[in-house]
């Protein structure tokens, strides 16, 4: 049986940016974008399990914890009807998938960016922020107007990215994560 023994508070930062006045894309070279498409579902599960499960995130959000939490998570994801393929990329670099980003249309005129993960053999190349500039492309091409994320307040490489591509925070809030453990 699990129980909960206690509740640990996480605080976390919605970002948002205004889409009228995007940079150009600059991929970084030896790397390209894929599309959307139910052939890439199980790449961005696992592109999104080795980049988050040794993370902050994946404590927080238990599904980005392992391999199959991360198909779960693609499948629910991609099945919402405010799903927006055209805002969500592969990214593919000499080794195979290295990075991964899923948007979603929400009511306003707002584009929500789900998960943005880089591998860590990866990282500091500039493929996170051509993904998330990708996809406030993308957002923009489906005609919204601002775009909106959530960070955890640890997560301040993350945060330095953000805003670099324009990303201010407009509020604090603080997720709720049980400790739960098998009895
Ligand atoms: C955040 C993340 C997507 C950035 O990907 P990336 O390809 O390294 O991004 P870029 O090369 O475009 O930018 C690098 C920035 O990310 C930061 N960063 C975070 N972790 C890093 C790492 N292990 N290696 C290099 N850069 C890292 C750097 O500080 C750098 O910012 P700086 O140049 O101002 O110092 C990636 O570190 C990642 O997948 N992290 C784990 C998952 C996560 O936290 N996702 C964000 C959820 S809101």
């Amino acid at each position: 049986m699990m129980v909960t023994t206690a509740i640990s508070y996480f605080k976390r930062y919605k970002m948002e940016v205004d889409l009228h006045d995007l940079p150009t894309l600059v991929l970084p070279s030896d790397f390209q974008l894929l599309p959307w498409s139910e052939e890439v579902l199980t790449a961005h599960a696992e592109v999104l399990n080795d980049s988050f499960h040794q993370e902050i995130d994946a404590v927080i959000f238990p599904s980005l914890s392992s391999p199959n939490g991360c198909v779960t998570l693609m499948n629910v994801v991609s099945r919402r009807v405010n799903f927006l393929p055209g805002a969500t990329w592969l990214a593919v670099g000499p080794a195979g998938p290295c990075g991964a980003i899923q948007g979603l249309h929400e009511r306003g005129g707002v584009g929500a960016i789900q998960n943005v993960g880089v591998t860590p053999a990866w990282r500091g190349r500039g493929v996170g922020e051509a993904l998330v500039l990708q996809t406030l492309h993308g957002f923009r091409r489906a005609g919204l107007g601002r775009a909106l994320l959530e960070v955890t307040a640890r997560n301040e490489g993350a945060q330095r990215l953000y805003r670099r591509l324009g990303f201010r925070r407009f509020k604090t809030l603080y997720k709720a994560v049980p400790d739960t453990h098998e009895m």
